[in-house]
């Protein structure tokens, strides 16, 4: 064996793997759930030397262990090193890791130890995505340039076996366009979406693509060898795109940074750094609009990272103040994190913008370095980024070589706020804050992640955060005494709170209205079989919401049960019939 395997496009329910042989022979793939028992097998008899076996039917965010065979010779050893995850169900929550390395492919002991500096400090744990910025090989992008400085197990190798690779392409992955160079061998080596196979709306080319990993919507531009312009194919797909999307978390990264003052300078004009510009005026406006969180870009041998900015497609010396969002550096839980109200509106809240091209090179800098944008930059230190979302938490960090942080910030979206509810005398109440972790209750006294109270009497309770950066109030009133009669408590199921429509639905969203004096506390929507189904909620008015089923959601009856915070249970029909 030659290459591999590696890993590409996964979905909730198939991935792709792929390795080379030096000659041409089959293809199988031996999968299960323990490395001692993977006994199912994909066999592809047509003899080649680049083998891609897809794997279908699999379980959402299930982990299976694999070892690849050709001509009834085993390849790889089945180990505990040797497996893949499927993607979680596109809009569910979880604490996910991602990893992201740019301008990496020096095939240099830097590239290695920047690795190695990495997983130290993730202490080996599954990482659900790696990110690559472009340049992904030096110095032209061909096939023996990956060969050698990606491939090799002391390199990239040995991680490809069990984290999927979203890369973007650089300019050197192009070999700079030079005339009579062969096509690039990016397109060869990676399998990517380019019919929405894993979310997102199909872009019809490898060179730009997007991807849901659960709650989280990935997009991936080519910002060198398309058309850069706003009429140009790549950005109005890039608006259809994100106007389809549904997912909470936007994060966008391509090669050239739209601000940089590092080995490139985004102040160039458009003969000496034009990707830059042309990235900065066209493409940043329309992620914008539509509530961007996180840019990632290389190209520039360095790492800057912005602050909260919003609106700034000129050159440097046209920030205004009214751009930064918010000035500080955002490095929870030293201080406060950024916070983004979403609700009801997205657009122009604030982005992060970052260039991790140290991966494998450092460089020197431009005249005005740092941008004034950013809040932390260094051309000094070799390092990659952690990302890690969960639920409405979003976390960066730069690591370094050995392992340690070097920049963080933290978002944190629509936490913080109100929340009232009626209950009985007596009764219980689960109070569950805005945020995820680390939650100081008063008057409890107590930091856990949620409490439960039954209060003698109506009363208010505060969670903050260790910091006093975000805090919730909770109101908590009591019911009138005839609705706390035993046999009020005792109805399980209380009829005519709310009502859906339209039913049958021929798309995919439908509406819930209820009556004002009620709060919902929980929503299911279950299939006749009682499975539960993953949904999107949006509050649309004060007692009407907007749910959305995912992509392909099949026809027929569910259950929609809605628990009120009296602890009163309704249900109603809805049919999809599309
Ligand atoms: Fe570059």
């Amino acid at each position: 064996m030659d290459r591999g395997p590696y890993l590409n496009l996964a979905t909730p329910n198939s991935i792709v793997i792929k390795w080379r042989t030096t000659t041409n022979c089959d293809s199988k793939v031996f999968y299960g759930p323990i490395p001692s028992s993977l006994n199912n097998v994909v066999h592809d008899p047509l003899p080649v030397k680049d083998h891609e076996v897809v794997i279908t039917g699999l379980q959402p965010y299930t982990k299976y262990y694999y070892a690849i065979a050709s001509n009834n010779q085993t390849l790889t050893v089945p180990s505990f090193s040797m497996y893949f995850y499927t993607m979680p169900p596109y809009g569910s929550n979880g604490n996910y890791k991602f990893w992201v390395v740019g301008d990496a492919g020096t095939g240099s002991v830097n590239q290695t130890r920047v690795k190695n500096g990495f997983l130290k400090h993730t202490n080996h744990q599954h990482i659900d995505g790696w990110i690559w910025l472009g340049d992904n090989a030096y110095d032209g992008g061909f096939d023996s340039e990956y060969q050698s400085n990606v491939f090799q197990h002391n390199l990239y190798g040995d991680v490809m076996r069990r984290i999927v690779v979203w890369p973007a392409p650089g300019n050197h992955d192009y070999n700079h366009n030079l005339p009579f160079s062969p096509s690039p061998a990016y397109f060869n080596i990676f399998t990517l979406p380019t019919l929405g196979q894993a979310g997102g709306l199909p872009s019809g080319t490898e060179a730009y693509y997007s991807y849901n990993y659960g709650n989280i919507h990935f997009i991936s531009l080519d910002s060198y060898d398309q058309g850069r312009g706003p009429g140009d194919p790549m950005a109005q797909w890039l608006q259809n795109d994100l106007a389809a999307n549904t997912q909470p978390w936007v994060i966008a990264y391509w090669h050239h940074p739209p601000y940089t003052k590092g080995s490139h300078n985004s102040d160039n004009s458009n003969f000496l750094d034009g990707e830059l510009v042309d990235m900065r005026q066209n493409i940043l406006p329309i992620l914008e609009n539509h509530g961007v969180d996180l840019v990632l870009c290389g190209h520039s041998h360095c790492y800057e990272r912005s602050k909260l900015i919003d609106g700034h497609y000129g050159y440097s010396n046209s920030l205004q103040p009214s751009m930064i969002k918010n000035p500080t550096g955002g490095n929870y839980p030293q201080n406060c994190p950024y916070q983004k109200h979403t609700i009801p509106n997205k657009a122009h809240k604030g982005a992060v913008y970052a260039v991790v091209g140290c991966s494998g090179k450092l460089s020197g800098t431009s005249s005005g370095w740092p941008h004034p944008v950013m809040h932390y930059a260094t051309n000094t230190i070799f390092g990659s980024m952690l990302i890690e979302v969960n639920k409405n938490r979003l976390d960066a960090k730069f690591i370094d070589s050995t392992g340690a942080i070097v920049d963080r910030f933290t978002i944190v979206k629509n936490a913080g706020g109100k929340s009232t509810y009626s209950i009985c005398p007596g009764q219980t109440l689960t109070l569950t804050p805005s945020w995820a972790e680390s939650v100081n209750w008063f008057p409890a006294g107590v930091n856990q992640p949620s409490l439960v109270v039954s209060p003698p009497l109506p009363t208010f309770y505060y969670a903050y955060d260790n910091l006093g950066c975000i805090k919730d109030t909770f109101v908590v009133n009591f019911l009138p005494p005839a609705q706390c009669t035993t046999t009020a408590l005792n109805d399980p199921e209380i009829k005519g709170r709310f009502y859906v429509y339209p039913t049958p639905i021929q798309s995919r969203q439908f509406f819930i209205e209820y009556l004002p004096e009620f709060e919902i506390k929980n929503l299911q929507i279950t299939n006749i079989l009682g499975k539960t189904l993953p949904f999107i909620l949006r509050k649309e008015t004060e007692n009407k919401l907007m749910v959305e089923f995912p992509n392909g959601v099949s026809n027929g009856i569910y259950n929609v049960i809605i628990l009120f915070s009296d602890g009163k249970k309704s249900s109603s029909k809805v049919i999809v019939q599309n």
